[in-house]
């Protein structure tokens, strides 16, 4: 699925300091794969998983996604490949705030064009699986944490990826809410998705099934993860049904805003 060797990438800043970010990463990721990603802060995560994402280039090395070399892609090209088979999740959850959790997992298939009711229906699938099926009307401001960065996760899955990327997803979420968001991923990797994980938490990364260390911009350890966790859910249906306020979420309709919002309506 993912084949990375000699990768470097050095970020220029101003004439004569350069910080090299990655400095030679070889790595093969097979397809069905769930790999947690570690090291300390500076160490190169986020400059690799923006990599593997199409997000951003190397300096140097190659990169392969299902046999496709994407050195040789355009930008357009590259941007085609993240929406089509890419799933990002990040810390923030990086929601619209406007927009409900609904229309915010429509929002990718919008940009694929999709008609309205078959978005609808995959949008609400996919927030069902992640225990979401009683908040579709919310608002990010009107939901936990946890439940942000579910719908995040939905709106990942919306478009089918095969590669499922995530940098730091429990970093902002307590415990238990961390715990939830790794059993959404776990769910994701039974169903056949590739799952890449960065995390500084032993007990997140102990929910993948290999870790991969990184140390300035390289890696120092790659092992399957012996006993791996499982994670223990509260979100089962049983558990949804017997919310207080389950089913209280009926439609406030949205206000009006930006072009998104125009996106979500034509
Ligand atoms: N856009 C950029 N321009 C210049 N330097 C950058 C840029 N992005 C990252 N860096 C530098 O590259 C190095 C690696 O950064 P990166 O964000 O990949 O680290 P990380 O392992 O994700 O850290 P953290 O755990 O704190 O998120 C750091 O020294 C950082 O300062
Ligand atoms: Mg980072």
């Amino acid at each position: 699925m993912i084949s990375v060797q000699r990768l470097f990438k050095a970020y220029k800043m101003g004439k004569e300091n350069v910080v090299h970010a990655l400095r030679g990463i070889d790595m093969e990721i097979d397809s069905g794969e769930y790999v947690a990603i570690m090291g300390p802060s500076g160490s190169g995560k986020s400059t690799f998983m923006n990599i593997v994402g199409c997000l951003d280039r190397p300096t140097e090395g190659s990169y392969q996604l299902a046999g496709q070399d994407t050195s040789r892609m355009t930008d357009n090209e590259l941007s085609t490949i993240r929406n089509e088979r890419i799933g990002f999740i990040f810390q923030t959850f990086n929601l619209l705030p406007r927009l409900s959790a609904l229309q915010n997992v429509e929002l990718p298939l919008v940009y694929r064009g999709m008609p309205a009711s078959d978005r609808r229906e995959r949008a609400m699938e996919c927030l069902a699986r992640v225990g979401l099926a009683d908040r579709v009307r919310h608002r990010p401001t009107e939901l936990s944490g946890g439940e942000q960065q579910r719908v995040a996760i939905a709106r990942a899955m919306a478009g089918s990826p095969v590669l499922i990327l995530a940098d730091e997803p429990t970093g902002n979420l307590d415990s238990r809410s961390g715990e939830e968001i790794m059993g959404a991923f776990q769910d994701l990797n039974n169903a056949g998705i590739t799952v890449a994980v960065v995390t500084h938490d032993e007990n997140i990364a102990k929910h993948a099934k290999r870790i991969v260390r990184f140390r300035d911009g390289v890696v120092v350890s790659d092992e399957k993860v012996s006993s791996r966790t499982i994670a223990t859910r509260s979100d089962s249906e049983a558990a949804v049904a017997a919310r207080s306020d389950a089913g209280a979420a009926v439609a406030a309709p949205v206000s009006g805003g930006p072009a998104e919002e125009e996106a979500i309506r034509s």
